[in-house]
């Protein structure tokens, strides 16, 4: 099971707070796992992306909320968990059920904190289970990515570096360190599908040896 994309959280009917997540690496894992012979759940945020693999069912949500609601009724049967959304860590407080109009020079949204659904599953992680994680840093890349590990109870973490070069939310390449409880290993810079495919090995030698 994997998620990926965005979300997007509603202000009002024709507004939302999102972010410029494609979703291109969390699709180019789901073709990578099912090319390899899984069964893959998909659980995207709103992308201009499609699916042909036959093995992957692709379930559309907008928000975190969504998201999370999807995530849960998959995630028992899954055997590896991938956390590839960029999921807003807050939304507003309160959805306004007309367009809000323009008045005065300011205008103040209040958020609260979404779930962590990467977090939240941590806690009920069984023990044939293999959590993957995902971070974006831009600075204390390799602390902050192993305060995540530990703190979400994941197996392992892709750090995606905002340093890099042709690396992030806008390219079709990639450049991960992944890390893990006793050790990094890092990639050079590619395309994402042989992104996908370097973490698709990783999981499997971790599973299977
Ligand atoms: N994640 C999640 N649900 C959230 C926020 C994050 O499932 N509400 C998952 C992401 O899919 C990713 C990992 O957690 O696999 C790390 O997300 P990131 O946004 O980098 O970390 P945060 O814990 O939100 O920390 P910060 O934004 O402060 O860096």
């Amino acid at each position: 099971m994997l998620t990926a994309g965005p979300t997007y959280e509603p202000i009002d009917p024709v507004r939302f707070i999102g972010n410029h997540s494609s979703g291109k690496m969390g699709f180019a894992l789901a073709e990578c796992f099912a090319r390899h012979g899984a069964q893959v759940q998909l659980v995207s945020g709103p992308t201009n992306l499609t699916v042909s693999d036959p093995a992957i069912t692709l379930t559309p949500v907008t928000t975190a909320d969504e998201m999370y609601a999807a995530v849960l009724e998959r995630a028992d049967a899954a055997k590896v968990l991938v956390f590839a959304a960029a999921v807003a860590d807050y939304k507003p407080r309160v959805i306004a059920d007309k367009k809000i109009k323009k008045a005065g020079n300011e205008l103040t949204i209040e958020l609260v904190k979404n779930v962590d659904i990467a977090a939240a599953l941590g806690k009920q992680k069984k023990d044939d289970q293999f959590f993957v994680g995902f971070a974006l840093e831009t600075d204390n890349e390799s602390a902050n990515a192993a305060e995540k590990l530990r703190k979400k109870n994941l197996n392992m973490i892709v750090l995606n570096s905002l340093n890099d070069a042709g690396a992030g939310f806008k390219h079709d390449t990639n450049k991960i360190t992944v890390i893990e409880e006793h050790g990094a290993t890092a990639f050079e810079l590619k395309q994402k599908s042989e992104v996908a495919q370097d973490i698709v090995n990783l999981v499997w030698e971790r599973l299977h040896g």
